[in-house]
């Protein structure tokens, strides 16, 4: 049993875990709808990570040259590998412009044409005429802070609206009873006291994991808290093998370079001054996808032809480009390069190299945000009381590999989405059933648990192993033996959390106890996604099998559903199961789109 703790007890509608865009786009539909709704979030709601998106946000406006919304959905099945389900996807690009007009009406600075209207970049893999080209400009841009301007304006809408905030409050568990999500137990930072949120509807939009590797551009706050919140409910988690490498990392740093850098008309070189990717990718050239561009600057560089004294890099020129354009488009990224880099952009190429950027697995759900239980067999069965949206869910629109400023456009669409399905099932102050007895206890002996936790491991060390372990073993080239040995490596690293020792054990702000518990969150689904990798015996998309080098749609062409059956000493342990893609609520106004070689 748990050491006694005083507990403070709330009851709402709707509780939304999470205030990046995803989670403050639902809290802003649940609020309006006139739920009691709270919002609780680890850091102030502005510095949530969706403030560090930069290129823009995919909606086919038209605004720049000819675009339908039937393109966008093209773009995006493809890029997704055909793994992506295809009714969230007509669904995310039917809905995209009236979302970006949302935003815009709310008062969100969007760079403009010389006529006034939002203005619009091509981004990787965006095209016109189902994708034979040419280059969309479908990307709806502030500058190459489009994630700050829409963070700012989410939460200011957001408190129009009579939510809560509780702000610096970290999430411990679900509170679960029969299948069902009741609410959520959570840690206020500021004095340590627990609280348990007892809520008709609880949301996760808790963001990925990206700092379970070595170099990510996302923020260390990225721990896939609500990912793991949900493994220790014995619930799965869908597709985790897919992890996007972004093309341009600054080298060393990892700070992300906007691939709205090469929608402005940048491109990439090796060590002898080639532009490679012409021979990679005829057509689409330096804005081909993602996990083609990453692919191809990954085999110049193990071919000798990376720059640098270790030729571990590539260069990014935006040097030929008007500085006046680079100030007015690129501002963000002129200011990166100089402080990360050391380098003036306007004279001199910018060293980039491919760094985790997205987790397109996540927490399984359909496209209303109701997390999908799919341990029955029957794949619309939902966990009453439970969604999640943004990078912390799978829906899956991103199937194998995300398009840039897809991600932006899936957070307020589905943020809004998860909203309206809560307004829709519940009627405001509903009374709450009694908790079931200790409910609490999930998370209060864990709490207790590193709380007390005096072995010779820091937690440092063990999440330094799992970042190198997974940068080593679960990059953008895998093999059979190199997933094996991975398997092995993460496993035993999750096994010294039995020995992990902490040092400061207030629960008060940036201790070694909340790092620890992020650390638990990170390391279950680093374990998850080394096993599912290990386990997809083709390449699609980000996962490339070097043993199997071509997509199988035949066997393959389905969604990894695994759970973590390893707690305590065993964390190699998971079982993996798999559901087919799914596209059977198309609606008669489109056609599935047949899976067929991907090229650019
Ligand atoms: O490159 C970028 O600006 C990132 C955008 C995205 O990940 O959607």
């Amino acid at each position: 049993m748990p050491a006694a703790y005083k507990i403070i007890d709330h009851t709402y509608d709707a509780v939304v875990v999470g205030a990046g865009g995803s989670g403050l786009r639902a809290v802003m539909e649940c609020a309006q709808n006139g739920l009691k709704t709270a919002c609780i979030t680890k850091v102030f709601p502005t510095r949530s990570h969706t403030v560090a998106a930069q290129g823009g946000i995919a909606a086919s406006l038209g605004n720049m040259g000819p675009d339908h919304w039937t393109w966008h959905m093209f773009d995006t099945v493809k890029g997704s590998d055909w793994l992506g389900d295809q009714d969230a996807i007509e669904y995310m690009v039917r809905e995209a412009p009236a979302a970006v007009y949302e935003l815009e009406n709310a008062g969100m600075p969007f760079s403009r044409t010389d006529e006034g209207r939002i203005y619009q970049r091509p981004f990787g893999g965006m095209m016109q005429n189902m994708g034979e080209g040419p280059p969309a400009q479908r990307t709806c841009a502030a500058a190459d802070r489009t994630g700050h301007a829409m963070l700012h304006t989410l939460y200011q809408q957001s408190l129009r609206y009579d939510a809560d905030f509780y702000v610096e409050y970290f999430a411990l568990d679900l509170i679960m009873e029969n299948g069902a999500c009741r609410g959520v137990i959570a840690l206020c930072m500021e004095d340590g006291s627990i609280h348990r949120f007892r809520s008709h509807n609880t949301v996760l939009a808790t963001g990925g994991y990206g700092r379970c590797y070595f170099s990510a551009t996302s923020a260390h706050t990225c721990t896939g808290d609500g990912g793991g919140m949900v493994l220790r409910a014995g619930l799965p988690l869908q597709d985790m093998e897919f992890v996007q490498f972004h093309p341009t990392g600054i080298y060393g740093a990892g700070v992300l370079i906007t691939e709205g850098a090469r929608g402005e008309g940048g491109y990439l070189t090796n060590s002898e001054g080639e532009r490679f990717m012409e021979r990679y990718a005829p057509s689409a050239k330096d804005l081909a996808s993602r996990d083609v561009v990453s692919r191809s600057m990954a085999m110049e560089m193990r071919e000798g032809r990376g720059v640098g004294q270790h030729k571990d890099h590539i260069f990014l020129h935006l040097d030929h480009i008007d500085p006046k354009v680079l100030h007015e488009r690129l501002p963000g990224i002129t200011e990166t390069g100089k402080i990360f880099a050391g380098v003036d952009l306007t004279r001199q190429p910018l060293p980039v190299t491919p760094t985790v950027h997205y987790n397109m697995g996540g927490i399984p759900t359909n496209f209303h945000g109701e997390v999908v239980r799919l341990q029955d067999g029957n794949p619309d069965s939902v966990v009453p009381g439970l969604f999640a949206v943004g990078e912390a869910a799978c829906v899956s629109v991103h199937g194998a590999n995300r398009l840039g400023s897809n991600s932006l456009i899936d957070l307020v669409v589905f943020g809004r989405a998860t909203g309206k399905r809560i307004a829709d099932i519940t009627k405001p102050n509903t009374t709450h059933n009694a908790l079931p007895k200790g409910s609490e206890e999930l998370a209060l002996t864990r709490l207790d648990h590193f709380r007390n936790a005096k072995g010779g491991t820091p937690t440092a060390q063990i999440r330094s192993e799992m970042q190198r372990t997974m940068q080593k073993h679960c990059a953008v080239f895998r093999d059979d033996a190199l997933l094996n040995e991975g398997k092995d490596l993460i496993a035993a690293t999750y096994n010294r959390m039995s020995d992990v020792g902490i040092q400061d054990r207030s629960m008060i702000w940036n201790t070694d106890l909340v790092e620890t518990l992020e650390l638990d969150n990170l390391i279950a689904q680093a374990v998850v996604t080394m096993n599912s990798a290990a386990n997809r015996k083709e390449s699609r998309g980000a996962h490339v099998n070097e043993d199997y080098p071509d997509r199988n749609d035949g066997e393959w062409m389905k969604h990894t559903i695994t759970t973590f059956t390893g707690w305590g000493g065993t964390g190699g342990a998971t079982a993996i199961d798999y559901r087919p893609v799914h596209d059977y609520t198309l609606t008669d106004e489109v056609e599935y789109i047949k899976p067929k070689k991907r090229v650019y």
